[in-house]
């Protein structure tokens, strides 16, 4: 294994072109700008179009983020696909994307890890790329929530978004100090029925929709969270201090905020994205890495901590040198 550090050379994202606000939900749905805005922080969502699936909005972000390194689907050899909503039960949505971006050598895969897939899929590609597995990866998070949602139970159905962000990864150069530092990776299967799909291939052989105890899972994410953030602190000789940015899961303004104040992290290093784009699950971090890095916010040699929580339940944090 190298000692080289994996980089993150560029980053990309794609939201679908219909917007959803609070206000239009509420004619559907008995709810109201007021309490999402309250409980959330989230004003609207992107839904995909009739026919525009995962696959599609993974390929936009991942060609996005291939052009913002100046490379071609040619200079890739691993993508790896972070979803919880699969185009198909298989092949992996990966292979589709794989096909629509024109790959026909390397290797493409998909992580589920629900809303913590991001983290997953960087630490999955760090490994490949350390251990001479990959030489350079796309990694993707890319969800249609609105898919698996059940439009009448008002408890999930305001929380959700469709959306995909990218990143390239390759090694550094050696002694180069960017890259990815540390990562830390968790999971307790013993949640699993705190936040879940009540249907799926092998059980009842249907897709079945999000089932969450909203309570239960504001009650663990702050503390899985910090508990992760301060283990990559600890292996890197960090403090919270150093950090730059700090990029969380965008599921709920109110567990970010939670967060921040328990780690004191003043809110201006927060990147927030959710009261645009909701919890886009597994596409979530990626696309707050690309606003932030769009906007000017995030810069080379920034220290940003990424972070994220979701069904399993899993959570995972890593620390990255950009
Ligand atoms: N609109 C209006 N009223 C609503 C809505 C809605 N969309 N949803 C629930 N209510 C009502 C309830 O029926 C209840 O009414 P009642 O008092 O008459 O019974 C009332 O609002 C309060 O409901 P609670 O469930 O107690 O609301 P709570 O304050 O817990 O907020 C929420 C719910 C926002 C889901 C909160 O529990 C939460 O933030 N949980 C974290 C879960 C989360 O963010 N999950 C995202 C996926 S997981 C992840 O990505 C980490």
């Amino acid at each position: 294994m190298t000692d080289k550090k994996s980089i993150i050379r560029s980053v990309g994202s794609y939201l679908p072109a219909r917007v959803v606000t609070n206000d239009e939900l509420a004619k559907t749905v008995d709810t109201s700008d007021e309490w999402i805005q309250q409980r959330t922080g989230i004003k609207q969502r992107y839904i995909a179009a009739e026919g525009e699936n995962t696959s599609d909005l993974a390929a936009a972000a991942g060609r996005k983020a291939m052009e913002n390194a100046g490379l071609t689907i040619d200079d890739i050899d691993l993508i790896v696909v972070a979803t919880t909503t699969p185009d198909m039960t298989f092949p992996a949505t990966a292979a589709v994307v794989q096909q629509k971006l024109g790959m026909h050598h390397g290797a493409a895969f998909d992580i589920q890890a629900v809303c913590s897939g991001f983290v997953y899929a960087v630490a999955t590609a760090d490994s490949y790329l350390k251990n001479g597995l990959a030489k350079r990866a796309l990694v993707i998070g890319a969800e249609t929530a609105s898919r698996i949602l059940d439009w009448n139970d008002r408890t999930t159905c305001v929380l959700f978004g469709d959306g995909a962000g990218a990143v390239v990864m390759e090694l550094g150069k050696a002694g180069e100090e960017r890259g990815v530092l540390a990562t830390s990776l968790r999971s307790d299967g013993h949640h699993w029925n705190k936040l879940y799909t009540d249907g799926g291939p092998s059980s009842t052989q249907s897709m079945g929709h999000i089932r969450m105890e909203g309570k239960e899972v504001f009650k663990h994410a702050v503390g899985m969270i910090t508990d992760v953030v301060y283990k990559v602190l600890e292996d890197t000789g960090h403090t919270i201090d150093d950090l730059d940015w700090f990029v969380p899961h965008q599921a709920n303004k109110r567990i970010i905020d939670g967060a921040g104040v328990k780690l004191g992290l003043p809110p201006e290093k927060v990147v927030v994205t959710v009261d645009r784009h909701a919890n886009t699950s597994a596409a979530s971090v990626p696309l707050a890495l690309h606003t932030a890095v769009a906007d000017g916010r995030i810069k080379r040699g920034d220290l940003v901590m990424i972070e994220a929580m979701g069904g399993g339940f899993t959570w995972g944090a890593s620390l990255i040198r950009w």
